[in-house]
């Protein structure tokens, strides 16, 4: 590692800048190695997954032409090449009863070619299919069975029909911890004869930072958003809490991405793309892609940011800079840094982000990406300002010359 980067992740993690900062500092006691050595075992999530999910935009209005139709928008609009490869089910895929074995059953009125059938669509586009369980006894929509008590058989089951993918929700549980509860179906999965990324959604009510490392690849971080700019900025701030936990390997999850459903504008959408992105998040699109609009595919489409979202290093960056004009930074790889300017108050505002306060030394001057104007400003030192419009975000990759 380069002095610039040592300096840079140091700074990044020690600085008491403001109350969230400080905070995290306790956090961040946790050495990093020890977390790290306690991966879950199936290689998976090496950068924050990307793909698709059913439940933000269609609930449990779900069918297997939709699915099949929004493979076919994921590869024509491009996505699927940007790297978003999950086609993830949510809720209500199912019959509301086993089989007489035990066995989950697709709901024939919806999914009549059943779910094998689905999965090899889905991969002869050279996408991954995704499905939905929940550790309980029924799943939160109560319209279909939980996997609780038959989480081996489901795994196998899974993993018979070519499922890449199983996020895994915690209504109608017995009352037992989800810390026993979600063990049993990451080990299930793990001896399922299949690769199987496991994402936990018990909506961080026991801190799954502190110990889903070891048990699935990404978890849930809060409850679930809603399309609405107080909706996606709380749990920005929820998340970031965790930055300290967040590793190849396993990501913290702040849910899915609302982009595209009308409840934002695009400068609030914009925000909310940029912060998952620098968060390492999961980008999960949330929209109909099989009638995306052209603001909405851009926004998702923008390469540079989601390069920051895969970056190899995978350190979460975190808020630096409370209140309305707030500075967000992190390191990345090749001892780059990036940063976001957001402002989250109601007119149009200078923000600043000072070298001190992103982990930069003093002296380095650097070349600053915009990775929404698409523009490089050269030899930047001591620090970075932009007017940025209301809930609007800027973002910039700082490389040291
Ligand atoms: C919630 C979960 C949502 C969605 C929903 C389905 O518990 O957080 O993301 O999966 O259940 O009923």
């Amino acid at each position: 590692m380069s002095p610039l980067v040592i300096v840079a992740v140091f700074c990044f993690l020690l600085s008491p800048v403001t109350t969230s900062a400080r905070q995290i500092n306790t956090i961040d006691s946790n050495p990093r190695e020890q977390i790290r050595k306690k991966l879950i075992e199936n290689g998976l999530g090496l950068t924050p997954q990307m793909g698709w999910n059913s439940w933000n935009h269609f609930h449990c209005d779900i069918e297997e032409k939709l699915i099949r139709e929004t493979a076919d928008a994921m590869v024509s609009t491009g996505l699927a090449a940007l790297g978003y490869e999950y086609i993830n089910l949510d809720d209500c895929w199912a019959e509301l009863d086993r089989d007489s074995q035990g066995n989950l059953v697709p709901k024939a009125s919806t999914f009549p070619s059943g779910i094998k059938a689905l999965a090899d669509y889905v991969h002869s586009k050279g996408l991954k299919l995704g499905i939905y369980s929940d550790a309980g006894t029924q799943t939160c929509s109560k319209r279909m069975p939980g996997s609780l008590g038959y989480e081996e058989k489901d795994a196998k089951t899974f993993a018979s029909w070519g499922i890449d993918y199983l996020k895994y929700d915690n209504c109608n549980n017995d009352g037992t911890s989800p810390k026993e509860r979600y063990p049993i179906m990451g080990n299930a999965l793990l001896k399922s004869g299949r690769s199987i990324f496991y994402s936990l959604c018990e909506w961080g009510e026991e801190d799954p930072a502190t110990w889903a490392k070891s048990v699935g690849n990404s978890w849930r971080t809060t409850g679930d958003i809603s399309d609405h700019w107080d909706s996606m900025t709380s749990r920005a701030d929820l998340n970031d809490k965790w930055a300290a936990y967040a590793r190849p390997g396993g990501w913290n999850d702040p849910d899915m991405l609302e982009v595209g459903n009308g409840g934002m504008t695009k400068e609030e959408y914009r925000s909310h793309f940029s912060i998952w992105a620098l968060m390492k998040a999961p980008l999960l699109i949330g929209c109909d892609v099989r009638s995306v609009d052209n603001v909405t595919l851009e926004l998702l489409s923008n390469q540079e940011v989601i390069v920051v979202n895969q970056d190899k290093l995978g350190i979460q960056g975190k808020k630096i800079k409370d209140g309305d004009l707030q500075v967000w930074a992190g390191p990345l790889s090749q001892n780059r840094v990036i940063v976001a300017l957001w402002n989250r108050g109601s007119s149009e505002a200078t923000i600043t982000a000072y070298w001190s306060d992103i982990g930069i030394n003093s002296s380095t001057v650097v070349n600053a990406r915009n990775l929404w104007e698409h523009s490089t400003q050269n030899s930047i030192k001591g620090q970075i300002s932009a007017s940025v419009s209301a809930h609007d975000c800027k973002m910039f990759v700082l490389s040291p010359k």
